[in-house]
């Protein structure tokens, strides 16, 4: 049976979006439990085209975390700033606290957010780095804000020779230590420091589920590559990442509110595209564990 006919028999349709990858998914409502088949179809559709995108989708959060668990166990993060008080599974992609007022431009949670309008793939500072996010965009805005996806399987196949010999067998250090380097962040507390140490995780990743190998970088959480000079290591992860943001691999989603949002942190980067703080953005993420360490390519 074709990819086609097994969407339609489950009442899905697929829409591509970019030729690299993300393709819109309609015919389903996260605010029932769905059937084993349109599971399959879902996670089927997701594997071939990476990101999805999900119009129309008022769920709550439990709706959304029900959904997620369909993939796997959450994360719950390290840090009590990100993460809902009610729902700890739910971190708080917002510039809006948890009582709902706005926070100012310069409050430390929100310059922390900010840093995701770098390039990088979630939770890569784990020993097991999550499997994928999925995010619900409850309140949106109308200019800036909306987030790019690269292909990190594309971004592997079309990198020249000379940068595949310099990724090839190396490790990669992610530490999310290092987002205090970048930003006035509220300093990590000894027990938030303790809970994350550096990991060092291959630059060629196979993915579980595909086979196919990836770029796997992270670039707000790494600076320092194996058996690298510690400049040459910046250099070469600055042109690894100048080269991903290539239009050619990324698929930019401007948000309506209600789009439900998934990606695959094992073979894609994002990042977020700035907006005006004074206006209110508020995004709930359900973060998929990983199903097991990086595997090397
Ligand atoms: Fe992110």
């Amino acid at each position: 049976m074709t990819a086609t006919n097994t969407y339609q028999q489950v009442g899905l349709e697929i829409e591509p979006l970019h030729p690299a990858l993300g393709a819109a998914v309609r015919g389903v409502d996260f605010r029932q439990l769905l059937s084993p088949e349109t599971f399959a179809a879902i996670h089927a559709a997701w594997m071939d085209h990476l990101v999805l995108v999900f119009p129309d989708q008022p769920v709550n959060n439990a709706q959304q975390i029900a959904f997620a668990r369909m993939f796997g166990n959450l994360e719950t993060h390290h840090q009590d700033i990100i993460k809902s008080a009610r729902e700890p599974e739910i971190f708080r992609v917002s510039n809006v606290d948890d009582d709902g007022q706005l926070m100012e431009a310069d409050h430390p949670t929100v310059a922390q957010i900010s840093l995701a309008q770098r390039w990088h793939t979630d939770s890569s500072y784990r020993p097991t780095p999550s499997m994928g996010s999925i995010l619900h965009g409850l309140e949106v805005t109308d200019e800036g804000g909306e987030t790019c996806f690269t292909n990190m399987y594309n971004v592997y196949d079309a990198l020249p020779e000379r940068l595949r010999n310099a990724v090839g067998g190396r490790k990669l250090c992610h530490d999310f230590g290092h987002l205090a380097d970048l930003a006035p962040i509220k300093p990590l507390t000894e027990e938030e420091r303790a809970a994350m140490p550096p990991v060092w995780q291959p630059m060629c990743r196979r993915h579980p589920k595909t086979g196919r190998t990836s770029l796997y970088i992270s670039p707000i959480y790494n600076e320092a590559i194996e058996g690298m000079a510690d400049d040459e290591a910046v250099d070469l992860i600055a042109e690894l990442t100048a080269f991903a943001e290539r239009p050619e691999f990324v698929y930019r989603h401007r948000w309506s509110k209600d789009d439900i949002v998934m990606w695959d942190n094992r073979c894609t980067m994002h990042r977020v595209m700035p907006y005006n703080l004074a206006k209110r953005r508020v995004m709930h993420r359900a973060t998929i564990v990983g199903e097991g360490p990086v595997i090397a390519a």
